[in-house]
């Protein structure tokens, strides 16, 4: 076993190591609209939900000024809005693509290939062939570093009738697909192995 202080790393070992050991991370393929009605489209899998009950998921994107931000928290932060799209096996490859650095003018939709719908209770757009989508409004933002985590309130939920059994969303119809270490990503089969308590 080698062992290291944090203070005796790279920022790019450290990252590489955090990014393995945290894994698999869940996929937010997020949907947002820009101040000008730009459509944007991009994935994020420095996500996870922060609370269930009263939902609330987070996402985190580079932010070492403003003028730097990512399309997507800066259209958040300017719209109050974003859809979470759930990334599953059948959009795989056009969620890959829409991680393109394309022009703010244009649309990842196009780009990639994606069809989009309008939503219910937000202007921003959201993958229509999706199983799951989360409308979201703004919670609240936390700087951490050289990051910025953006939390969102779901308001609205679509869940497609494929992925439900008896009218429940059902992990096991869900295809799910997750980020692992390095370039790969995974899919999420369920192991034989079944929580006991
Ligand atoms: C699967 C996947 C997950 C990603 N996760 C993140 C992330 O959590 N945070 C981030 O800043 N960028 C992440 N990226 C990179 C962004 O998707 C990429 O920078 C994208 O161009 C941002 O688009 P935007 O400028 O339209 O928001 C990820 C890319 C892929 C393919």
């Amino acid at each position: 076993m080698t062992t290291s202080d944090i203070s005796e790393l790279t920022p790019r070992e450290r990252a590489r190591i955090v990014k393995t050991a945290v894994a698999p991370r869940p996929i937010a393929w997020i949907g947002t609209t820009s101040a000008d009605g730009v459509d944007n489209l991009a994935p994020f899998s420095a996500y996870n939900y922060v609370s269930s009950a009263e939902p609330v998921v987070a996402f985190s994107a580079p932010f070492a000024d403003r003028e730097e931000l990512k399309d997507t928290p800066r259209n958040v932060l300017e719209t109050g809005e974003f859809a979470v799209n759930v990334a599953t096996e059948a959009l795989a490859e056009e969620m890959d693509a829409s991680s393109a650095s394309i022009d703010s003018a244009e649309s990842e939709f196009e780009f990639a290939g994606v069809e989009r719908a309008d939503c219910v209770t937000i202007d921003a757009p959201r993958v229509a062939d999706a199983e799951v989508t989360m409308e979201c409004t703004l919670y609240g933002t936390m700087r951490v570093h050289d990051r910025l985590l953006t939390l969102g309130d779901v308001r609205y939920v679509h869940v497609s009738e494929d992925v439900r059994t008896d009218g429940k969303i059902d992990a096991t119809k869900l295809a799910n697909v997750g980020r692992l270490g390095g370039p790969y990503y995974t899919d999420s089969e369920p192991m034989d192995l079944e929580r006991q308590f």
